[in-house]
Order: structure tokens, then C-alpha cells, then sequence
């Protein structure tokens, strides 16, 4: 049994799919959750809500301003529309490039003066769409390539420092959760037959993968965890 007891942790996202189950097996090992939503009644009970629209730069900075030490930080925010390079609206892109890619840097930014000495883990949560593109990635796969950049960026800036704080990406393929109803948006029939030729990953699954991160000993630094269905093909 891991105990997390007197840790705490940042969670974007904590209102739903991933962030949500990530909060649940955090607080199953006694850890204090701090979840970021635009819908502070949607989140676990146990979970202390931090209210930010994360598309306002003002809002996410807003975030840290009354925060205090922090163990961890997982990024899991993110939108998904399915928006076409060749006629997608731009200001579709435009929320995507602003909670997937600038909120989460600036969230992995001003959190670094929270850890404690001794370090701490950020997660980030990119996608299977940012490891290669699949045809309808649009606009979206951009925007998760990004994370996986940042993320790098991010860990080799703060091993120049000798920092101990350690940063990992976790890309999944299709997960079950409220995000693949917008990104699927006009393809009702789609995700149909998406859900119907695979046994999809859960947000259990992917939480369970982020908190072993979260959980590693101190000198193993997992640094990137792909997964996906045993059914998706790539
Ligand atoms: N589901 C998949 O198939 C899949 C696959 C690969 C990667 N991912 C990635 O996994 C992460 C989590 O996705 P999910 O599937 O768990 O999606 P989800 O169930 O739709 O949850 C998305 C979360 O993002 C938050 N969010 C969205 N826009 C926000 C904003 N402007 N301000 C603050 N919070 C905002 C939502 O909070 P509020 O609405 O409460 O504000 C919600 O908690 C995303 O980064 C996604 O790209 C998902």
C-alpha cells in the first residue's frame, strides 16, 4: 500500500475522464488533492477545488497565487475538437493551442516554485495523437506534439540546474471519457463503431499508469508512458 499522507497535489482536469479517476486513487492513498476546474461541483468530495477558465492567462496565474507547497503536479486539462487544418474554425484552434498547450507550460512554470527541495514530480498528459498523426488529427495532434516538446524542454532546463524535480509525458490512444463526444462531434456513427471494435482504455487505466509516476522511488525517473487499447491498432 503507498501512502501519500501529508502530500499534496496539483490536478488540471480534476472535473472529469482522467483527472477525475487520477483524484479518486490519489485520495484512496490519503493524499490532499487540489483539482482545477471551471465547475468546482463536479469534483470529488474530498478533492479542494480551485475554480480557472484555463483558455485566461490572468485565471491560470490566478491558480498559484494562493497555493502553497505542492508534491506534484498533473496537467490532464485538455480539449479535443475535431478541427481540419483545411477549413477548421480558427477559433477552435485557438481554445485547443490555449488550454493543451500555453495553460499547461504556464501551469508547469509557476508551479516549480512550489516543490519543496527535495523535488517533486510534474505529469503531463499528451496523447497518442502526439506520437504520430492519424487522419483526423486536425488541429488537435499539434497541440499534443507540443506537450511532448514541453516536456522535454522542460526536463532538460531542469536537470541544467540540477533541479529535482522530475517531469514525465503520458500519451494515451482512445480513452473512454466526455472528450471523445466533442471530438467526435458530427461522427456520431464513428465513435459508434469506435467503441464498438474496441475494448477502450478507462480513465483507471490511465490514472493507474500516472500514479505510478507520482509513486516511483526517488532515483527511477520515468520519463514517457504510451498505452493503448489492445485493440487500437496504432
Ligand atoms: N479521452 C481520450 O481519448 C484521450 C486520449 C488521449 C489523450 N487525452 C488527453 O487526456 C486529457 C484528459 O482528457 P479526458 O479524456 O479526461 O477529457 P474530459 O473527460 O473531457 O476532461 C477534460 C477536463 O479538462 C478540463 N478543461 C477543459 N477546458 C478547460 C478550461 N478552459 N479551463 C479549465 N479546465 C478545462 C475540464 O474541466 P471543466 O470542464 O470542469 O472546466 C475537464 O476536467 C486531455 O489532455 C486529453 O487531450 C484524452
Amino acid at each position: 500500500m503507498i501512502h501519500l499522507k501529508g502530500k499534496t497535489f496539483l490536478v488540471t482536469g480534476a472535473s472529469s475522464g482522467i483527472g477525475l479517476a487520477l483524484c479518486e486513487q490519489l485520495l484512496t492513498h490519503d493524499a490532499n488533492v487540489l483539482g482545477v476546474t471551471r465547475r468546482p461541483n463536479a469534483v470529488h468530495p474530498d478533492v479542494s477545488p480551485i475554480k480557472a477558465d484555463l483558455t485566461s492567462r490572468e485565471e491560470t496565474t490566478a491558480i498559484f497565487h494562493r497555493l502553497g507547497k505542492i508534491d506534484g503536479l498533473v496537467n490532464c486539462a485538455g480539449i479535443a475538437y475535431l478541427s481540419r487544418v483545411i477549413d477548421g474554425n480558427p477559433a477552435d484552434w485557438e481554445e485547443m493551442w490555449r488550454v493543451n498547450v500555453l495553460a499547461l507550460s504556464l501551469c508547469c512554470q509557476l508551479s516549480l516554485n512550489h516543490f519543496p527541495k527535495t523535488g517533486g514530480r510534474i505529469v503531463n498528459v499528451s496523447s497518442m495523437s502526439g506520437h504520430r498523426v492519424p487522419p483526423s488529427g486536425g488541429f488537435y495532434a499539434p497541440t499534443k506534439f507540443a506537450v511532448r516538446a514541453i516536456t522535454d524542454s522542460l526536463r532538460s532546463e531542469l536537470k541544467a540546474i540540477q533541479s529535482p524535480i522530475q517531469v514525465a509525458c503520458v500519451s494515451p490512444g482512445f480513452v473512454d471519457t466526455p472528450l471523445l463526444e466533442n471530438y467526435f462531434r458530427g461522427r456520431e456513427d464513428t465513435l459508434s463503431k469506435t467503441r464498438a471494435g474496441m475494448k477502450m482504455l478507462q480513465p483507471e487505466d490511465v490514472a493507474h499508469c500516472i500514479m505510478t509516476i507520482l509513486t516511483a522511488p526517488v532515483h527511477v525517473e520515468i520519463g514517457d508512458i504510451l498505452l493503448r487499447s489492445a485493440d487500437q491498432l496504432a
